[in-house]
């Protein structure tokens, strides 16, 4: 089978660890290819919780290779720490062995960092993304495939530093880079992650070529996407299909099918306009952030959160034609009176069907609601209780009416089958449609 894609069809934290674990299981390769460690995967297993920003969350099927794709911008110190703590947790040194980073992805350097953090209109997590995927475009960007040339070329060595200290002036960040810095910065690099830097999408072609599975694993949401997303509140990558097997190295025919991830509500981390957003202080909106643990895996912010936006989910469905939908945090909404979705907007006066492109316009939309009766909370261990008995075959059909209203309406509106439903955020706690790509017993983890 060729490649699957998993992405956020939302603003991002959807859930798409959960669902990229679950299909890990029969993965031979897990691939970012685009972002950096602006991304936080969180994936429970039992008492074990893991926060991943750069490693795929495919890492927890020890048979599964992984790859940091030519797409993406690495920051290697904190790649250094990621895997020092999955050392302390299970032993295991992946990188070169079962980790492989791509010759053509960029380094995010101290500099990157140091410029982003200066950020005081997008609320960026203000990890170097952005400045590291302008050098790139501007082609002044370094590449880890450049990093061993660049160590002996003291005349580039200085000009990359004048030019970081002279950007950084302009933001009035009061850091100064040397040549020294650089070639100890690579140094290190070189020394720590040689043995990992391949020609990726030559590998994962060849993969392919053998019949190996692939995963590639999306970072952000639709909305976020630098071309389609709510511009200038987005990150700096294209977050959707297109680019998952650019962003990879290998060709858009090679991904067979592609899962759009959403949440049963809407959140948000960083500014921009977010038509369905509530009140973090009460009702459903304070729920859903409690409930939902809506804190940003990245920098811990809160996520702003509201209802459902229909319309939005339509809008990554036309970027990216999902194979299917999984829904995941349903658990979240129980006990509301009633749960609203939103159909349309309502921009001066008019009602429209589609986002609009300026954000002077976007933010004027007003959300035009439909509502469905709410169902009774459960506690977690009903809910993986119930995941449990659907997976003997019922599926999807064994929640209850209400809920399975919501997700019939989800899937008429969007035009995608709903393929596997979140219940809490366990590993077991999914519910499948059966036959589906994710109904099957969920194995142990292999860590
Ligand atoms: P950047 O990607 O750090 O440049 O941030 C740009 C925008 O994308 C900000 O609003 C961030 O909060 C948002 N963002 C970046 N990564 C994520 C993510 O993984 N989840 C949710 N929002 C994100």
């Amino acid at each position: 089978m060729p490649a699957t894609a998993i992405l956020g069809a939302q603003w991002g934290d959807e859930g798409k660890g959960k669902a990229i674990d679950q299909l890990a299981t029969f993965s031979d390769w897990a691939v970012r290819f685009q972002g950096g460690n602006n991304a936080g995967h969180t994936i429970v297993v039992g008492e074990t919780t893991l926060k991943l920003h750069l490693l795929p969350s495919g890492i927890t099927n020890n048979e599964c290779k992984l790859v940091l794709g030519c797409g993406m911008v690495i920051d290697p110190w904190v790649l250094d720490q990621e895997l020092e703590g999955w050392y302390s947790i299970t032993k295991e040194r992946p990188e070169g062995d079962r980790l492989f980073i791509s010759d053509r992805a960029s380094v995010i350097f101290p500099f990157h960092r140091f410029y982003d953090e200066a950020d005081k209109i997008i609320g960026t997590t203000g990890r170097g993304i952005g400045p590291t995927y302008r050098d790139r475009t501007e082609r002044v960007g370094i590449r880890f495939a450049d990093l061993k040339f660049l160590l002996n070329d003291k005349n580039r060595l200085s000009e990359t530093a004048e030019r970081m200290n002279k950007q950084l002036s302009t933001v009035d960040v009061k850091k100064e880079i040397t040549s020294d810095d650089l070639f100890s910065d690579i140094s290190w690099i070189l020394e720590r992650f040689s043995n990992s830097i391949r020609n990726t999408g030559k590998m994962l072609h060849s993969a392919l070529e053998d019949g190996d599975q692939i995963l590639l694993e999306g970072a952000q949401g639709s909305m976020l996407d630098i071309d389609q997303g709510t511009y200038p509140f987005v990150t700096s990558s294209i977050t959707g299909r297109a680019n998952a097997s650019h962003g990879s190295g290998i060709h858009p025919g090679q991904i067979s099918s592609c899962y759009g991830i959403s949440k049963a509500y809407t959140t948000r981390v960083g500014n921009g306009p977010f038509p369905t957003e509530l009140s973090l202080e009460e009702g459903p909106g304070k729920q859903m952030s409690k409930l939902g643990n809506e804190f940003g895996t990245t920098t811990g912010r809160p996520r702003r959160t509201g209802w459902l936006d229909l319309v939005a989910l339509k809008e990554s469905q036309r970027i990216n034609g999902y194979s299917g939908l999984v829904i995941t945090k349903v658990d979240v909404l129980g006990d509301l009176d009633e749960i609203l979705y939103c159909i349309s907007y309502s921009l001066d006066g008019k009602e429209i069907d589609f986002l609009p492109t300026a954000t002077e316009e976007l933010s004027r939309c007003k959300p035009i609601y439909r509502s469905l009766p709410g169902f009774q909370s459960r506690t977690s261990e009903e809910w993986i209780s119930l995941a449990n008995k659907s997976r003997k075959g019922q599926g999807i059909e064994i929640l209850p009416d209400s809920i399975r209203n919501y997700l019939k309406t989800i899937e008429d509106f969007v035009g995608v089958p709903v393929v596997s439903v979140g219940v809490g955020p366990d590993r077991l706690a999914s519910i499948a449609s059966p036959n589906g790509p994710f109904d099957f017993e969920i194995p142990e983890a292999t860590f």
